[in-house]
């Protein structure tokens, strides 16, 4: 015979299950999305997950009434498994006052921040929300605060991602900035501090939600975010590969993973991905898949700042991430918006214990006012930062060029890498041929009977005797030129070798990173 109070007890959990019942289900399918809890049963193993405060009601104390008083305020938090692997979660449910956050709501997400931050492991934040709940004024102000703090209080100690599948309006985009990585969906999610109408309002310009912040905008061209899925379920699929690569928290090395399919340790297709002609451009995925394990990396900001590739792959099991410059895009000149991708990965990477592979082949800054005044120079200043103070394994290969400053600051030798390999196709020098002929021997081609055979024969000499990578291999610049084909053994051999290194950075209270 059942008791009163368990009696009592089944009423409450079916209450519970009643307000979300059909028609909720049906408003949030109508718009194309899920239900926090479908997506919370897509992340997480099957029968993992264990909810945290599930009957929490929004405070009382509203100011402007409108409040829905249910159970949860708008957010399901908690905890289970992703591929094995404990994780916080945090769901924002939009069919509950618009997922808008409240002081309960608040203090339930910090909540399983603090989880998440003694217990070392990542928290990902499924958002869906209207933003600050405009009823609760000052409460949900102050608990977008609490929020904040503690993105910062774990920024480089556990993993944090952010996956907008909804609005993410006003206050709700700023955790998702602090946060490492942030996913959208396409055509259903869009991130502004300030939407359409205000927009329209106070500078009387017309834009939709999507024109102003949906996910090609901020995935190509802000690059607040940095993948981008069709739907939710790819979406999720992609948070869980993502976290694969990861550690649970900077104590912690990332898991290792059977490499499966073999990689042949000697592949002669890559003596010939670099094009005879140096102003020819080619893919450095195509380097990338060969080099790593199954094939197979994990672009990072794929569709921003293309003429930089950041990815996380495997080498013989272990996690590296790869920063690559991009000959296919511009060049794969650096300009402000890679030179802070890069930075930014290279940050994380770091921060978790991640060891960074540079892939090189970069003729320099891209010219030009726009950059200049823009501020290349402190943005490129960003990179140079985040690579100089990196203390995990660091090693380049310089594939092509690798010219003036962009030297220096893609992991050269003298800023802290560790082993620096160049392909015997490299170019190393303060700048390109034809500039520097151009410069040194301007005299002598103005007085030339025939310019056009000169400034070839004068090019030609100084790519034998300047831009390739003896001269660099002779003074200790690059350890060793090594033939392409047995690129990945190198890079094994030499990663194995700094699995134990350390370094660490003069004590202090914290650098003063060019931000
Ligand atoms: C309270 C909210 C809400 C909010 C939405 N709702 N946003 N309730 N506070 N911020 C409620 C609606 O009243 C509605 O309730 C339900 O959620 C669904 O909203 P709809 O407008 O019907 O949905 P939709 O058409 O999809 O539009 C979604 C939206 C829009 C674009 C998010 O609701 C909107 O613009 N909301 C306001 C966004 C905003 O400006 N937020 C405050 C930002 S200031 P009913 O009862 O009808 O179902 C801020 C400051 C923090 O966040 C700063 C910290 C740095």
């Amino acid at each position: 015979m059942e008791g009163k109070q368990f009696k009592a007890f089944r009423e409450r959990l079916s209450g519970y299950a009643d307000q979300h019942g059909e028609a909720s289900v049906q408003r949030q399918h109508a718009k194309g999305k899920l239900t926090a809890r479908e997506r919370i049963d897509m992340l997480f193993d099957e029968g993992t997950f264990q909810e945290v405060d599930r009957f929490v009601v929004p405070v009382d104390d509203n100011l402007f009434g409108k409040t829905s008083k249910q159970y949860g305020d708008g957010v399901i938090i908690g905890y289970g498994k992703v591929s094995g692997r404990l994780t916080y979660v945090y769901a924002q449910d939009f069919t509950v006052m618009g997922g808008s956050l409240g002081a309960r709501h608040a203090t339930k997400v910090a909540k399983i921040q603090d989880l998440a931050l003694k217990t070392g492991a990542p928290v990902v934040g499924l958002i869906d929300s209207g933003g600050a709940r405009i009823q609760e004024g000052i409460g949900s102000l102050s608990g977008y605060s609490l929020i904040f703090h503690r993105n910062v209080k774990s920024s480089g100690v556990i993993p944090q991602i952010s996956v907008i599948m909804g609005p993410a309006a006003g206050g709700a985009v700023y955790s998702p900035a602090l946060t490492d990585f942030v996913f959208m969906t396409s055509g259903t999610s869009y991130m502004f501090v300030t939407g359409p109408n205000v927009v329209k309002e106070v500078l009387n310009e017309e834009v939709t939600s999507e024109q102003l912040g949906g996910a090609e905008v901020h995935s190509r061209k802000s690059g607040v975010a940095h993948f981008v899925y069709e739907d939710e379920e790819n979406s999720m699929l992609g948070v869980k590969t993502l976290l694969s690569y990861l550690p649970a928290n900077n104590m912690e090395n990332s898991p290792w993973v059977e490499p499966g399919e073999m990689v042949p340790d000697f592949d002669p297709q890559l003596r010939s991905i670099v094009p005879d002609d140096p102003n020819k451009p080619y893919d450095v995925r195509d380097v990338i898949a060969l080099i790593v394990d199954n094939k197979r990396y994990f672009e990072v900001a794929e569709n921003h700042a293309q003429s930089i590739v950041t990815s996380f792959a495997r080498l013989n099991g272990n996690t590296i991430g790869i920063v690559a410059n991009q000959p296919k895009v511009m060049a794969g000149t650096l300009d402000i918006a890679s030179s802070m991708k890069a930075a930014r990965f290279i940050r994380f990477c770091d921060a978790f214990n991640i060891p960074i592979l540079t892939l090189e082949d970069v003729p320099g800054f891209l010219p030009g006012i726009d950059q200049e005044h823009n501020g290349i120079i402190r943005h490129g200043a960003k990179l140079l930062y985040a690579y100089s103070a990196a203390t995990v394994p660091r090693i380049t290969v310089i594939l092509r060029k690798s010219y003036g400053g962009a030297y220096c600051v893609m992991n050269s030798k003298n800023i802290g890498g560790d082993f620096n390999f160049a392909w015997p196709t490299a170019e190393i020098a303060v700048m390109g041929p034809d500039g520097a002929v151009a410069i040194l021997y301007k005299k002598e081609l103005e007085q030339s009977e025939d310019p056009v055979s000169l400034k070839k024969e004068l090019v030609k000499r100084y790519r034998d005797d300047i831009a390739n990578p003896y001269v660099a291999e002779e003074r200790g610049h690059i350890d060793e030129v090594i033939d392409p084909a047995e690129t990945r053994k190198k890079l094994i051999n030499a990663f194995e070798a700094l699995e134990n290194k350390h370094s660490e950075l003069p004590g202090r209270k914290h650098g003063n990173m060019p931000i």
